[in-house]
């Protein structure tokens, strides 16, 4: 069945809980739509897992297309949603527009996800205007790096938590389908959940919330270096890859593959002919 902003409202209405994953290419997409989750994120965290840079501000509008494609060919029925990179929706309403505009035309996405609350409203008021649903991102925007000074949890104070709980009020009033809360407290997160009519989706942000999300190459134990707190690992299929490979390099230096069945054969007395003929002189 395919997935709409429609379809994640009734799951918050019904509570059955949305189930969101990050992708970034036309494989893992088709894998995962065809495992049942409810969206694919393109995050822009592919800055980081696809094209190693230390966080998300150098991605690029070509980038996020580019990437947006080939999961949208992947995958049938997930509600695809890619992230508006930095700086191409701060700066006016109208790049925001026409940016958002790239990602479904030009990219196939359904809807688009930007960072921030009460200084990108306009831009998702307009977003939607233009027919265009818009995901917001609350929390720990990682976009915010430098101004919140490193990946930190955000929302423990009073003054903090109440900006946020007023963020979400104000960008579902500009016309958000849903919010994600990255990494803020599980009571918070929860609160903004009940408050809501549109659904929360966590990421760092407890079971509160109407569903998760959750960049995949950490679930799956396929990122080098430091993970998250929260980023349960689900499986560990960097093992697996390591395993195959290692597999693969030992067994083509000792000969033992390719093996008779990876082989394919000459037809019948074509070896004896071939052995007989004079190749032309060149
Ligand atoms: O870019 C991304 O992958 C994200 C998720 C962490 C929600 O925004």
């Amino acid at each position: 069945m395919k997935n709409t902003a429609a379809t994640l409202m009734q799951q918050k209405q019904s509570g059955e809980k949305i189930i969101m994953l990050t992708a970034y290419d036309y494989t893992t997409a088709h894998i995962f739509d065809e495992c049942g989750v409810n969206s694919i994120l393109i995050g822009d965290s592919l800055g980081m897992t696809m094209l190693g840079y230390e966080n998300t501000l150098s991605v690029t509008m070509e980038d996020m297309i580019h990437h947006t494609r080939a999961v949208a060919r992947g995958a049938q029925n997930a509600f695809i949603v890619a992230d508006m990179p930095f700086m191409s929706y701060q700066t006016s309403v109208y790049d925001a527009v026409v940016n958002a505009g790239r990602l479904v035309k030009e990219g196939g996405a359904h809807a688009v996800k930007l960072e921030g609350g009460a200084a990108v409203c306009e831009q998702i008021k307009a977003i939607v205007d233009s027919s265009i649903p818009v995901v917001a991102h609350l929390g720990l925007t990682p976009q915010s790096v430098n101004a919140f000074g490193g990946f930190k949890v955000q929302g423990k104070d009073y003054e903090r938590a109440k900006q946020i709980l007023d963020d979400a009020m104000l960008i579902q009033q500009a016309g958000a389908c849903a919010v994600v809360l990255e990494c803020v407290p599980a009571e918070l997160a929860e609160m903004i959940t009940e408050q809501l009519t549109i659904p929360t989706i966590g990421i760092g942000a407890g079971a509160g919330c109407d569903g998760q999300v959750l960049v995949y190459q950490d679930m799956l134990g396929l990122t080098s270096g430091h993970v998250p707190k929260f980023a349960k690992r689900f499986a560990d299929v960097g093992a697996l890859m390591r395993e195959g490979v290692t597999a693969y390099i030992n067994e083509t230096r000792e000969g033992s593959f390719p093996a008779p069945e990876h082989t394919y054969k000459l037809g019948d007395g074509v070896l004896e002919k071939l052995k007989n003929y004079e190749s032309m002189p060149f």
